[in-house]
């Protein structure tokens, strides 16, 4: 289902939402209220009603959202009608620590393969994900119809890396390297990067500025 472009706030509200009804139901509860839901998000009730016509869901009037009801239809806006291919590359501490974390997880992200240019990390499965030589990157892209490509190399390759990942006709990456990536329009690219945000906690900690 094509949908109009949705901001990229909204879309980090509604990954949020997803996981908070999902222990909602859980907990055993199958409605919510907008203010309940934003409580749990940590904003307000109007934001939440803004998010809920944006998706253009309405819920149920008199007990509030449908925790499924919901879930479904955020599932329409986020996820792709098939199963979104992840490649990793870089099959480090790091890059293996990603591919152990999806390899117990469900849902509609799976790392399909992992790339490495060191012989020795490749050819092998490696929690449950095959681990292929970068040579066979694009090939592999192709043939497993992977569209979202994470880096896990040391700084220096982050560039070229991505560059390849673009090549190979990948629109969305996720860059864990301490390097800025340049994407061309078209390619959205997000950087991680741990120990700057804990320079942020640790600022904001010492100073006691939080903002929740
Ligand atoms: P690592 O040295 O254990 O692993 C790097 C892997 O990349 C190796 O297997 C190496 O053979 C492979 N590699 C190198 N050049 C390559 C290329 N051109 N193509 C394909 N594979 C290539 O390093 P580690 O600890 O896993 O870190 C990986 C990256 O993640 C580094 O850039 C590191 O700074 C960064 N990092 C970022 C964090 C974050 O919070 N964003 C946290 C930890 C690490």
């Amino acid at each position: 289902m094509k949908h109009k472009q949705i901001p990229e706030k909204t879309v980090e509200r509604l990954v949020l939402y997803r996981h908070l009804l999902r222990d909602v139901l859980a907990s055993g509860r199958e409605t919510l209220y907008s203010h309940e839901l934003a409580a749990l998000a940590h904003n307000t009730p109007a934001q939440v009603r803004r998010d809920m016509m944006i998706i253009g869901y309405s819920g149920k009037s008199r007990k509030g959202y449908g925790a499924s009801e919901l879930i479904k239809c955020i599932g329409q806006i986020l996820d792709e009608s098939t199963e979104t291919k992840i490649a990793l590359v870089g099959i480090g501490n790091l890059g293996r620590a990603i591919l152990s974390y999806f390899s117990t997880r469900q849902g509609a992200l799976s790392v399909a393969a992992a790339f490495d240019s060191d012989e020795t990390r490749t050819d092998r499965v490696i929690a449950g994900c095959r681990c292929f030589n970068v040579k066979d990157f694009k090939d592999k892209v192709k043939e497993l119809g992977i569209t979202v490509g994470v880096i896990t190399v040391p700084a220096k390759y982050a560039q070229p890396t991505a560059n390849m990942m673009i090549e190979a006709g990948i629109k969305g990456i996720l860059n864990f390297a301490p390097a800025p990536v340049q994407v061309p329009e078209g390619v959205f690219c997000e950087s991680i990067d741990i120990s700057t945000t804990l320079e942020k906690i640790a600022y904001f900690g010492r100073t006691g500025k939080g903002t929740s």
